[in-house]
């Protein structure tokens, strides 16, 4: 062995941004353990500090370099401290940052993480300063399959990138071309999780609804029910779907598939049709809606949830109100909704009628106003009823608070003294809180 007890160093990682950059972070970790890092909760600990971040909105530049001119002084009083920058600002700011960062020392995009322990030998022996942000238009595999189980639940990325280039939006940019994992990949990676202890597993992507287009030997309903066969797994979920590209198929797969974690998240973005338009979303607000209403005729227990971004450029009051409309009409079980932000690269960063910042941040409140009793009316609807929870974590000692999540996707506290039969049980709500349930358990009168 090469390596000592004294060898080993320790490397501080914040993430910031969507369950891909949780994904990445996990495979960072993976390729450092290889060469004898491990984490550390103090950046003041750290022999390599790691930021992985998110350009998705809100000068996320900007943020970067405050946080990075928080570790400046670090660096002078550890020498031979690494500092890099990953993620989607790496990615799209390359070669910026590390000009107007001089005390940066790498910059790795999503697609070079698998180089990083090569990048740092690079870096430690000539203390040179790298960029690292080339795309490819294939997928290595030995990029993936790094992650390890150290909980019941998991993330797998089934496919990378995307190829919708929607007119306010980054990711094409910062993530590449959409290409597909093999599903034999997939199902690997699934199984050896499986094997280490997790029960339920989030299919990760962009548009999961075009997996294996151009590619892959299996559409995405295929993959998932492949995946729901994996011994040790009880719960599938998947995000992101595309309105557009969601298929009767799939909604019907959910009364097939028992596994299938009753939750599908559906990004509207709005409900006007000229801002769907201007936007380069591919559906009108009619043809989401008719889709939001077979999942809820075919499958009433299943929650929709949604992404809105108020304040598109040209977006009239009257078009915001198509929004709120939408949200009365559908009465989705949760929202996310964003201030629209101007990207670099992106088409509408450049559109006329850029709408006002506190134009944009009213209409926000008027949104979440509304929606959040939306939301508490949607959990109230499931008090009295039996739910499946899948626990997160045993009650601290001495107390006999368990927590987990339903099917649907939702936070359910219950009390019981003891221990639980199962990492799933089945649980009565009793209460509705706008963000969480409370249950009772175990279930009487069976
Ligand atoms: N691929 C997913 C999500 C991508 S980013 C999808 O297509 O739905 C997550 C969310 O961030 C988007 O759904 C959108 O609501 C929001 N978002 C993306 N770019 C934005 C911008 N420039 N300003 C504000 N919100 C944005
Ligand atoms: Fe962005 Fe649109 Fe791709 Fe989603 S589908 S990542 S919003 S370009
Ligand atoms: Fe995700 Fe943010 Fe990149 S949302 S894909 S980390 S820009």
């Amino acid at each position: 062995m090469e390596q000592s007890a004294e060898g080993v160093k320790r490397v501080f990682l914040d993430t910031f941004g969507c369950q891909m950059n949780d994904n990445d972070s996990e495979r960072i970790l993976g390729f450092l353990k290889n060469i004898n890092y491990t984490r550390t909760s103090k950046p003041t600990d750290a022999d390599l500090i790691i930021l992985n971040t998110c350009s998705v909105r809100d000068k996320a530049e900007q943020k970067v370099y405050s946080a990075l001119g928080r570790f400046k002084d670090l660096k002078d009083e550890r020498p031979g401290l690494i500092l890099c920058v990953a993620g989607c600002v790496a990615q799209q700011e390359g070669e910026k940052l590390l000009k107007r960062a001089p005390y940066l020392d790498l910059v790795f995009g999503p697609q070079n993480i698998h180089r990083l322990p090569d990048l740092i030998g690079e870096i430690s022996k000539k203390r040179g300063r790298l960029v690292a942000v080339e795309q490819s238009a294939s997928i290595d595999e030995s990029e993936y399959g790094l992650s390890s189980a150290s909980d019941k639940r998991a993330f797998v990325s089934i496919m990378r990138g995307c190829d919708n280039f929607c007119a306010y939006c980054i990711v094409p940019y910062t993530r590449g071309r959409e290409v597909s994992r093999r599903s034999a990949d997939i199902i690997d990676e699934v199984s050896r999780l499986a094997e280490g202890g997790v029960k339920e597993v989030t299919l990760l992507g962009q548009n999961v609804n075009s997996y294996g287009v151009g590619g892959a030997e299996v559409s995405f309903p295929e993959l998932l029910r492949l995946v729901a066969r994996i011994d040790g797994i009880r719960r599938v979920r998947f995000i992101t779907s595309h309105p557009k590209d969601i298929s009767v198929g799939l909604i019907r797969l959910f009364g097939e598939e028992p596994k299938l974690a009753r939750h599908i998240h559906l990004p509207v973005q709005s409900g006007s049709d000229r801002v769907l338009k201007a936007m380069g979303r591919g559906y009108t607000a009619s043809h989401y809606a008719s889709k939001a209403r077979l999942i809820k005729s075919l499958h009433p227990d299943i929650a929709v949830t949604t992404d809105i971004i108020v304040g598109f450029p040209g977006e009239t009051e009257d078009e915001f109100e198509e929004t709120i409309a939408l949200l009365r009409d559908l009465r989705f079980d949760n929202i996310f909704s964003f201030m629209y932000s101007p990207r670099p690269l992106t088409k509408a960063a450049a559109f006329d009628g850029q709408v006002p910042a506190d134009v944009r941040s009213k209409r926000l409140q008027r949104l979440q106003d509304a929606q959040r009793q939306i939301t508490l009316e949607r959990s109230r609807e499931l008090v009295g009823k039996r739910v499946e929870v899948l626990l997160e974590g045993a009650p601290k000692p001495g107390e006999c608070e368990f927590s987990g999540r339903t099917s649907c996707n939702r936070i359910v506290r219950f009390s019981h003294d003891g221990a639980l039969p199962d990492s799933i049980v089945e649980v009565v709500v009793t209460e509705a809180y706008p963000n969480s349930l409370r249950a009772e358990f175990p279930v009487h009168g069976k």
